[in-house]
């Protein structure tokens, strides 16, 4: 069953073929009408389910849209509001599912939930993030690099922050697409060590440092992301604060990255916290491409779900 539920659970093959059809589908419906069908219909009779037991705006619109822009049809579907937020097992509800629809992507808490989905359904299931991963965001991301400045394969990519399910999916696209990455944050954040470990077994260098400065030097593309995400206990926010505030991306910061390099933040953001507006709004920044190329990246993992 092709499921999309990590980019180190996908051929790497199949990720560029994902990245190279989202490029060329984007590009062939370019100026028209958001609403507009694409000139080929991939999704026409297909049914997609999209769960969301967290809150989001882009992958939530951007999925919606584009189901329906390649002739699918869609239901947006709350976790709260489904039985299995009220005692069905994941099993039932992922047998049930796959009764009525063709493909299901679900936002959840912990990956043991996609996973159990994912087993059970015998419809492909996609990752819309977990409380460890955020596979389509990243390939939103690799789209959005190559578009800007070519092949991502041997850049170096700094990332500034909490070692978080972003960053994550960062590692798995670095064994993937081939390139180097930085990270820099405090300890007690640090990156899951498996992840860093496949990495490096792909051949890529995985740098910690936790200088911000030193780490972003040379840098072709820097990132951050929310210092608080949405499994974080906000108990946790001041603490997460006082240990995240020395690696605010800043003017001074992006300064030492290559003159040319790209910033990115998957948003959403809390402006002047991990990332000041001067950067998000800069000449560095290509934040509304990213979020724009979830649409574009998605309809491509879609297309490679359903095998159309
Ligand atoms: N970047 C992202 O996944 O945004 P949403 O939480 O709005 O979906
Ligand atoms: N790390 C963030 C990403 C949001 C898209 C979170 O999980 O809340």
């Amino acid at each position: 069953m092709p499921h999309f539920l990590d980019i180190h659970k996908t051929d790497t093959s199949a990720l560029r073929d994902m990245i190279d059809q989202a490029r060329a589908m984007k590009s062939a419906r370019a100026g028209r009408p958001k609403g507009a069908p694409d000139d080929t219909q991939p999704l026409a009779g297909q049914m997609v389910a999209l769960i969301f037991e967290k809150p989001s705006t882009r992958t939530r619109v951007s999925f919606d849209v584009g189901v329906r822009q390649m002739g699918g049809q869609t239901m947006v579907l709350s976790g709260n509001d489904m039985q299995l937020g009220h005692g069905e097992t994941i099993a039932d509800t992922a047998r049930v599912l796959s009764r009525y629809v063709d493909l299901i992507m679900i936002r959840t808490f912990d990956e043991s939930v996609l996973l159990e989905l994912a087993d059970h359904a015998t419809v492909p299931v996609i990752n819309g993030l977990t409380d460890r991963t955020h596979p389509c965001q990243i390939m939103a991301d690799i789209l959005t690099y190559e578009e800007h400045r070519g092949p991502i394969r041997g850049r170096r990519v700094t990332w500034c922050g909490d070692g978080n399910n972003v960053f994550s999916s960062f590692l798995h696209a670095a064994a993937r697409f081939g390139f180097d990455i930085t990270f820099s944050g405090p300890t007690a954040l640090d990156p899951e060590d498996d992840f860093i470990g496949l990495a490096r077994d792909a051949g890529v260098s995985v740098t910690i440092e936790r200088d911000p400065v030193a780490a972003v030097e040379g840098a072709d593309l820097v990132v951050t992301d929310t210092w608080v995400s949405m499994h974080d206990s906000q108990s946790t926010k001041e603490r997460r604060h006082n240990l995240l505030r020395g690696y605010q991306v800043n003017e001074a910061l992006m300064a030492h990255a290559k003159p040319d390099a790209l910033f990115m933040h998957c948003l959403p953001a809390h402006r002047g916290e991990e990332a000041t507006s001067a950067v998000m709004d800069g000449p560095h920044s290509v934040i509304f491409d990213e979020a724009e190329n979830r649409l574009h990246a998605q309809k491509a993992i879609m297309r490679y779900c359903l095998g159309t």
